[in-house]
């Protein structure tokens, strides 16, 4: 027999003994687990009755205040790399906030439009892939154009982005997710975000969606910071250029945590009226728990420091096991991520699908190739993205010898 077969013999034995286990694992979810969650119990008995009061005097129990308690902008000040009053703290989930700005822009325009950005003529987002796919559902039910551009290790290929956004006015917006990129850990170099925030556009309001979800995320002891966009656009004379968001979903709770915004005066007062007519105020008793229970940019950090040690040694358990049990195989590579929830694997041309498939097959759960791209259609079948952090730990370690069990049978399978 020969070295190949022998290998492909023991390929299909580990693969076969994984199944033979019935296990249902899931590696799809980009979620806290319960154990994090936890981490934010207090939420849950704050801010108490009898306290309803904010510093300035407003009953948090009342309609109004629709940009957010001044003490919760001030807390979140830090974290969005804006003063309080570019600040706009608003209900739990951020990706609403994203979606409402893109429709407020596709039905009215924005500060700097001429026209709705849904008049006739359609338009386009540029997005970096891989990516994330809720952002593209998004240009997806609204008829945006998506073009795609190639994610490099510092940032979105900059010279392609720089010739199409001065090329073509149809182009109103980029998705970016300058920290931690979902699916791969991708951090944007100060140089990249320097010439996002200065580089011409053929359209007047074009504009950076800068999705930080990630911005205090961290995997390692090393909190990384990036170049402050909103203060670089400003300085290149884009100052309405940037729009950043940001949430607590991964700091607190995720389905019960607070919305962030920040952006240059006008665009506040853009977001704003647009908000006038949907919402009378957001939940302050919501950002009064917060703001108890994180009191300060030293709170959220600690906190983070928590999450930490839950999740990366789960992130860990899945390198070590790639490492041990992939390494070496032509065409099959995998991200190192020093912050945010996901790891994304690349395996050889026209093989992503088939590895979700065999997975799925022996008891695990992946997220379906093509969904880090538009219209959940990866040209090339080689990306897969890995979220480690909701399952136990003995469970992440199971899944990640299933999914290098996958990509090895996967490998040693003919050409389709
Ligand atoms: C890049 C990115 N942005 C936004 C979200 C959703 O954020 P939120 O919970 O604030 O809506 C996620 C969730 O996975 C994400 O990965």
């Amino acid at each position: 027999m020969t070295d190949t077969a022998q290998a492909s013999d023991s390929t299909q034995a580990g693969y076969d003994a994984f199944k033979s286990r019935r296990l249902d694992l899931n590696l799809t979810r980009g979620k806290p687990s319960a154990e994090q969650l936890d981490l934010s119990a207090a939420l849950l008995a704050l801010p108490g009755s009898g306290d309803h009061q904010a510093a300035d005097g407003t009953d948090c129990r009342n309609y109004g205040g629709l940009q957010g308690l001044p003490e919760a902008r001030r807390l979140f000040a830090g974290l969005m790399e804006a003063p309080p009053d570019q600040v706009v703290v608003a209900n739990n989930s951020s990706l609403a906030l994203m979606h409402d700005a893109v429709t407020f822009a596709l039905l009215k325009g924005t500060c700097d439009s001429a026209a709705a950005w849904s008049a006739p003529g359609g338009i386009a987002f540029l997005c970096p892939v891989p990516g994330y796919d809720r952002h593209f559902r998004i240009c997806e039910d609204y008829g945006i154009r998506m073009i795609p551009v190639a994610l490099g290790d510092d940032g979105p290929d900059i010279d392609e982005v720089e010739r199409l956004v001065a090329a073509d006015p149809s182009i109103k917006a980029m998705w970016c997710m300058p920290k931690y990129s979902n699916p791969t850990g991708t951090v944007y170099s100060d140089a990249v975000i320097e010439r996002l925030a200065s580089m011409p556009a053929a359209a007047p309001d074009f504009r950076l969606l800068w999705d930080n979800a990630y911005a205090v995320h961290h995997l390692t002891a090393d909190r990384l910071a990036i170049a402050n966009v909103l203060e670089l656009a400003a300085r290149h004379g884009h100052a309405n250029r940037p729009l950043v968001f940001a949430s607590t979903s991964k700091i607190t709770l995720a389905g019960a945590g607070l919305a962030l915004f920040a952006a240059s005066p006008a665009n506040i007062k853009w977001l704003l009226a647009r908000l006038t007519p949907r919402t009378i105020g957001p939940d302050k008793i919501n950002q009064l728990r917060h703001v108890r229970l994180l009191r300060d940019a030293a709170g959220i950090e600690a906190l983070m420091d928590r999450h930490r040690a839950i999740i990366a040694p789960k992130f860990q358990t899945v390198l070590d096991v790639f490492g041990e049990r992939l390494t070496g195989l032509p065409d099959v590579s995998w991200t190192t991520p020093k912050g945010g929830y996901f790891i994304s694997l690349s395996v050889p041309r026209g093989r992503a699908r088939r590895v979700v498939q065999l997975a799925k097959e022996a008891g695990l759960e992946l997220t379906p190739a093509g969904a880090t791209h538009p219209y959940g259609k990866d040209p090339d079948d080689r990306v897969i993205r890995i979220a480690p952090t909701f399952p136990e730990l003995r469970d992440v370690a199971l899944a990640a010898e299933g999914v290098a069990w996958s990509v090895l049978m996967a490998c040693g399978e003919p050409s389709a």
